[in-house]
C-alpha cells in the first residue's frame, strides 16, 4: 500500500476526492495524514470528517520558508509517506524539500499547462478568452507550475461561463484526474523519462 500525504491550504474538495476514491477497494494507495499551513481553512474539518490524522504547521509561525518546509518534510518523513500530494496548496516548496523526495511529489493545477500558471489559474483562462481550459496533474519541480505533466483533462469553456461555473466544471475533472493518477503511480504505472512522462496505460 502506497503511503501518501496531502498539502493543503484550503477548501479541500481534492482532498476529500482522494481520500474516498483511495479508500475503494482495490486501490493500491492510501491518504494517511493531511498537513495544512492555513489555521481554520475548511481541509482541516474535512479530514477529522474523514478520520484521517491532521496536522497544522502554520508558517506564519516559523521563521524561514526552510524551517517550515523542514518541519514539514520531517512529519511525512516520520509517517513513511512514499508520495506527497499537494492539493490546493498556496506555498512555493523549496529544493530542499524536494530533495527528500525526488520524484514523488505531484501537484494538481487548475488550468491546461504550460498555459496559466501560477495564481488563479481559471480566471486568466477567462480572462485570456480561451475556449478549452481545464486541469494538469504533474510532478513538482522548483518552478512555479513547470515540473513534468503526467496528466490533463480539458472542459469546455462555455457562453457566459464566470471563474465560478468554470471552476466548478474543472474541479469535478480534478476529482476524476488526481486519483487517477496517483493509483497509476502507486501501481508503478508512471516513469519519468527526461522531462517527459510515460504511462503504461491510459488513465
Ligand atoms: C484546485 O482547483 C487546485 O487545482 C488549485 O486550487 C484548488 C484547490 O481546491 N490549485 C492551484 O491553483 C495551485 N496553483 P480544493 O482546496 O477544493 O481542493
Amino acid at each position: 500500500m502506497m503511503r501518501v500525504g496531502v498539502l493543503a491550504s484550503g477548501s479541500g474538495s481534492n482532498f476529500t476526492a482522494l481520500v474516498q476514491a483511495l479508500d475503494r477497494e482495490g486501490s493500491p494507495a492510501r491518504v494517511e495524514v493531511l498537513i495544512c499551513n492555513v489555521p481554520g481553512a475548511r481541509v482541516l474539518e474535512r479530514a477529522s470528517a474523514a478520520g484521517v490524522e491532521a496536522l497544522l504547521i502554520d508558517h506564519k509561525q516559523v521563521p524561514s520558508r526552510e524551517q517550515f518546509d523542514e518541519a514539514v518534510a520531517q512529519a511525512l518523513i516520520d509517517r513513511d509517506i512514499e508520495l506527497v500530494c499537494l492539493a490546493g496548496y498556496m506555498r512555493l516548496v523549496t529544493p530542499t524539500f524536494l530533495r527528500r523526495f525526488p520524484g514523488k511529489v505531484i501537484n494538481i493545477h487548475p488550468a491546461l499547462l504550460p498555459s496559466f500558471p501560477g495564481l488563479h489559474g481559471v480566471r486568466q483562462a477567462i480572462d485570456f478568452g480561451v475556449s478549452i481550459a481545464g486541469c494538469t496533474v504533474h510532478f513538482v519541480d522548483e518552478g512555479t507550475d513547470t515540473g513534468p505533466i503526467i496528466a490533463q483533462a480539458a472542459v469546455q469553456v462555455l457562453p457566459g461561463d464566470d471563474e465560478l461555473a468554470l471552476a466548478a466544471r474543472i474541479a469535478r475533472e480534478e476529482h476524476r484526474l488526481y486519483p487517477a493518477v496517483v493509483n497509476a503511480i502507486a501501481r508503478g504505472q508512471v516513469k519519468l523519462e527526461g522531462r517527459k512522462v510515460r504511462l503504461q496505460e491510459p488513465l
